[in-house]
């Protein structure tokens, strides 16, 4: 039987002091997210961006697309993996921590590699649609109820091989409590099982923080 850890608070710990390499410009974006109080909380680990920086650089992806930016962690290190003449385009429903974002993506270097889009995430993605655009690798990280239309939309959006990342998979573990039932666990309950038997993609489920749900379209 192989080896199953049980994740404690020493754990979590451990994996923020040494599953993370220090830097600089990431711990100041990080402290100036914790200053705006409870919303910090929507923010990804620091583990969680050093993941997506390596898998956009190993997959060789050259335009990415986020639905759901905030301050902006996830966006820089996602660009950060993406070579120069790369893109992502991030969109986000609110334009109320764009500023904040675009201070540490310009310290960063990486302003002309990262397009914002303010906007619905499914009206985005689905004129993205319209206008045939596709992108190698896409990240979701936004509004919970949505996530079964971002799944598909991704899908449309992307060629074979192409690559979905979706945060927030295991709910605080939430989803693995069947006495839990209300509409967001429900939902990324559902798309968990959609996913598992799902014949045109290929996945794991991967317990990095709040669960990344790592997809390659067939
Ligand atoms: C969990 S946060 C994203 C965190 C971000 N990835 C980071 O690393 O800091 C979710 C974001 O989704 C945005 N959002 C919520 N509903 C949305 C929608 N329907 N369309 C687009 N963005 C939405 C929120 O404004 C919020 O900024």
């Amino acid at each position: 039987m192989s080896t199953q850890l049980e994740i404690n608070e020493n754990l979590i710990k451990y994996l923020q002091d040494v599953g993370y390499r220090k830097d600089a410009i990431v711990d100041e974006l990080e402290k100036e997210t914790k200053a705006l109080g409870n919303v910090a909380k929507m923010q990804i680990a620091k583990e969680q961006g050093q993941f997506l920086e390596i898998i956009v650089k190993t997959s060789k992806a050259k335009s990415c697309l986020e639905i759901g930016r905030f301050t902006g962690l996830s966006t820089l290190y996602m660009a950060r993996g993406l070579p120069s003449d790369g893109k992502i385009f991030t969109v986000d429903n609110s334009d109320e921590f764009l500023q904040l974002a675009q201070k540490y993506w310009e310290k960063d270097g990486l302003t002309s590699k990262i397009k914002s889009i303010i906007g619905s995430g499914t009206d985005v993605m689905q004129s993205l649609i319209d206008r045939q655009h596709s992108f190698d690798l896409i990240f979701i990280d936004a509004d919970k109820n949505n996530y079964p239309n971002y799944y598909e939309l991704s899908l449309s959006l992307l060629p074979p091989n192409g690559i979905i990342i979706i945060d927030n998979m295991l709910w605080h573990g939430d989803v693995a409590d069947t006495s839990i039932n209300d509409s967001q666990t429900k939902t990324i309950r559902d798309l968990n099982k959609k996913i598992n038997s799902d014949d045109r993609i290929e996945f794991s489920l991967l317990p990095l923080s709040d669960g990344l749900s790592f997809i390659r379209k067939k």
